[in-house]
């Protein structure tokens, strides 16, 4: 082993280049990205004193339901990045108004970008899709609201239970004709499915940035 020194000094500098390219030139590029205003003040080229500052940090329950997309593997059919208007087509299906850019994703620290698109891409669908009632019934059966979809059902998220008393619970699921469940029975949302929807509806790119302007 006549060539360690040169091994080592090989092995060294394969890694340094991967580090600087890696994680040297992104920290560089967006390390500092803020929160700032929807428009610049034209004087000070900085945020509009005053103004709200984009984007907002996640709170709550949303931050728990982040965790259960994680858990479930959501991100394998399903994207969180929408494209600019004139490359691939997440305009025309109302995806988003605006490309997403880097400074979106700053409070995250897990980016759920993903990769396949076998479903519709996420990033905006707290603004297209508003109802907890919606998703709950199809996260019980994509079927219900989406007669052919292709996505696994996730009942496993709810609970049957005996109805109490003469009334079903307000947080009962409205179940069409079809997938009603037996008589004097009902379902609820557990948690995990309430901190879903609660992370779905907060999906929004309802805010300008500088460097990106809705339409
Ligand atoms: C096997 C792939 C697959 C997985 C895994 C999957 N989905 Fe889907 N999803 C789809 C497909 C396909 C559609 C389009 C049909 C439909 O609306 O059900 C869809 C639609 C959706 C929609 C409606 C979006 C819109 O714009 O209409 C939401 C919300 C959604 N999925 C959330 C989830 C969540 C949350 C999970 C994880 C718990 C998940 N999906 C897991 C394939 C998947």
């Amino acid at each position: 082993m006549n060539n360690l020194p040169l091994t080592f000094c090989g092995i060294f500098f394969t890694l340094a280049v991967a580090w600087v390219g890696i994680v040297l030139t992104n920290q560089i590029q967006y390390g500092d990205l803020e929160p700032t205003t929807e428009q610049l003040d034209p004087k000070t080229g900085g945020p509009i004193e005053g103004d709200p500052l984009y984007p907002e940090k996640p709170v709550g329950l949303a931050e728990q339901g982040k965790k259960v997309y994680m858990d479930l593997g959501c991100m394998y059919c399903h994207t969180q990045q929408v494209r600019r208007k004139d490359f691939g087509n997440d305009y025309n299906r109302s995806w988003g108004k605006r490309q997403s850019v880097a400074r979106d994703y700053i409070y995250q620290n897990r980016v759920l970008l993903g990769t396949m698109r076998t479903g519709p891409d996420l990033m905006t669908v707290g603004e297209r899709l508003p109802t907890s009632a919606w998703h709950h019934l199809h996260l019980y059966n994509p079927t219900i609201t989406s007669k052919e979809s292709l996505m696994p059902p996730y009942s496993f998220l709810y609970k049957k239970r005996k109805i109490k008393g003469s009334e079903t619970s307000k947080y009962a699921l409205k179940l069409p004709p079809d997938f009603t469940v037996e008589e004097g029975y009902e379902v609820i949302p557990g948690y995990r499915a309430n901190a879903l929807v609660a992370y779905l509806l907060s999906l929004k790119m309802s805010y300008d940035l500088p460097e990106a302007q809705r339409d």
